[in-house]
């Protein structure tokens, strides 16, 4: 049995994105590991300055796992903030991290380029992630191609850590299902909260059939034959789709004589079917609020029995138990 924990931003509304490459494996996980899964509230302050959005944001992130079967009675399912031990342990090892380091973060560089003045928070974000891995003792982490760096950022720090003070953190690995390692927004990008090209889990219809049409698509016409590899209506179908209805979409491309217009109103119809269930769960959440942020203090107080144990053991290590 591995320990499982991985975190999503609640710097806007949950995607499919998101929802593939995190929030299902992570929920599949929950049957037979001990699974750590959290909103991170913290690392959303690096983007979100509007307080009332990030409020709104946590607490719908926190619906929609709990509507697609995340089961807070097995898991730990908590919002970062809620445990406070995080932010101690972030400026410990803080303390053994080299600029170096961080200046070479993909994520950081992205992040300047796209035109984000940078914070220190920002600058320091994967050292909270560090934290966030460390102090729970996690063993695998689940997450999208873009964030295995900030893992093996992670384990730079848990190494040089235990090196100076002696065994202390267990070294993370990263875990990425290359199957779905980036999947394309509408715009054909990385789909991401921050792009505006995102195609949410629980869109209404009319939304959800605006957004797929939009699709980004090339121009061969009707009758030619399309290339699936580079389609990105065809990229997001395979994911909805069972493996007969992907092999037959897959032959009629090679064959010519469908059009995008026609896949696109398929793929509503799928994404739409898809999320049924869960939708019906969600507007039962949605009701009570009262009742979720019952179950986010549950979470967190199980979580700190468990963070409080390590931030004791790092505190002793570093001398700030005199
Ligand atoms: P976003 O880019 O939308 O803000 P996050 O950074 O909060 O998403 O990512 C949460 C998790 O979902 C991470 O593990 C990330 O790698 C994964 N993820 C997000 N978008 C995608 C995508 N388009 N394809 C694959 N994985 C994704
Ligand atoms: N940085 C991650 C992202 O943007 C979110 C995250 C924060 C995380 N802490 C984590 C992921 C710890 C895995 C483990 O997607």
């Amino acid at each position: 049995m591995a320990r499982i924990l991985s975190g999503i931003q609640p710097s806007g509304t949950l995607h499919i994105g998101n929802y593939f490459a995190m929030m299902r494996p992570m929920i599949r996980f929950q049957a037979e590991h001990e699974l750590f899964c959290f909103i991170v509230n913290y690392h959303a302050l690096t983007t979100v300055d509007d307080g009332g959005a990030l409020r709104a944001n946590t607490l719908e992130a926190a619906m929609d796992f709990l509507a697609l079967g995340l089961d807070p009675e097995r898991a730990h399912f908590w919002v970062q903030g809620d445990v406070p031990e995080v932010a101690e342990l972030t400026w410990i090892l803080a303390c053994q991290t080299s600029l170096g380091l961080l200046e070479r973060s993909h994520s950081y560089k992205d992040k300047i380029a796209k035109g984000i003045t940078p914070s220190c928070g920002l600058f320091t974000y994967p050292v909270l992630m560090a934290a966030d891995i460390l102090l729970y003792q996690a063993n695998i982490i689940p997450v999208g191609r873009d964030q295995k760096q900030h893992v093996e950022i992670t384990r730079d720090i848990a190494e040089r850590f235990n090196n100076v003070y002696g065994e202390t953190f267990t070294l993370p690995e990263p875990l990425i299902n290359d199957d779905i390692a980036v999947i394309p927004g509408i715009d054909g990008q990385k789909m991401s909260k921050s792009y505006d090209n995102t195609i949410n889990i629980f869109e209404d219809e009319k939304a959800l059939k605006k957004k797929v049409m939009k699709i980004v698509t090339d121009s061969t016409p009707v009758e030619s034959p399309k290339n699936p590899e580079t389609c990105n209506v065809f990229n997001l179908y395979r994911l909805f789709a069972p493996a007969d209805r992907v092999e037959n979409l897959r032959d009629r491309y090679a064959k010519g004589g469908t059009g995008y217009g026609e896949v696109k109103k398929e793929l509503v119809e799928l994404i739409w079917e898809f999320f049924r269930p869960y939708r019906e769960r969600r507007a039962e959440l949605a009701k009570d609020p009262g009742a979720v942020r019952g179950i986010l203090a549950a979470g967190a107080e199980k979580t700190r029995a468990v963070a409080s144990v390590t931030l004791r053991e790092a505190r002793k290590k570093v001398g700030l138990n005199y």
